[in-house]
């Protein structure tokens, strides 16, 4: 089974983007922590990353018929992407929203998320572990996980 990991605008430059507010983990790093999670649970990843909105818009398209679920770091696009929006009502599995940090405790325009009613729920505020706590939600609504 496949899921997607879509990240969106600057999220490439984790790591040395505001390490005050993101810490110093790349993704590359969260990349490979979440690989053996996710092959326990007989998943595997296929991680995305664009500044650009309709690439994540495209892949949530092209995933359609081949994945089976998302994972979805839109970054600022969180706050204003409807028409990323509008492509995750159109995938056809749960997609689960993630952040790093905690949104709601930041500048109040990232308190607003256009992707949040369309998504089956989300995580933010736990750092890179978002990621995983997130793949194991989604592992959970896919009925993958055997605990
Ligand atoms: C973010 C939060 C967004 O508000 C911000 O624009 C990002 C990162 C996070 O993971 O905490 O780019 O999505």
């Amino acid at each position: 089974m496949k899921i997607l990991v879509l990240n969106g605008p600057n999220l490439g430059i984790l790591g040395r983007r505001e390490p005050e507010v993101y810490g110093t983990t790349t993704l590359a790093d969260i990349e490979a922590v979440l690989g053996p999670v996710a092959a326990e649970l007989g998943l595997e990843l296929e991680w995305i990353q664009s500044n650009h909105e309709g690439d994540l818009i495209e892949a949530l398209q092209d995933g359609a018929a081949g994945a089976a679920g998302a994972l979805l770091n839109a970054g600022a696009l969180t706050h204003y992407g409807l028409a990323l929006a509008d492509a995750v009502r159109a995938f056809p599995h749960p997609v689960v929203e993630v952040h790093l940090s905690n949104v709601h405790a930041r500048e109040r325009w990232r308190r607003r998320s256009v992707l949040a009613g369309a998504c089956a729920g989300g995580v933010y505020g736990f750092g890179a572990d978002s990621y995983r706590l997130a793949l194991l939600a989604l592992a959970r609504i896919l009925e993958v996980d055997r605990r």
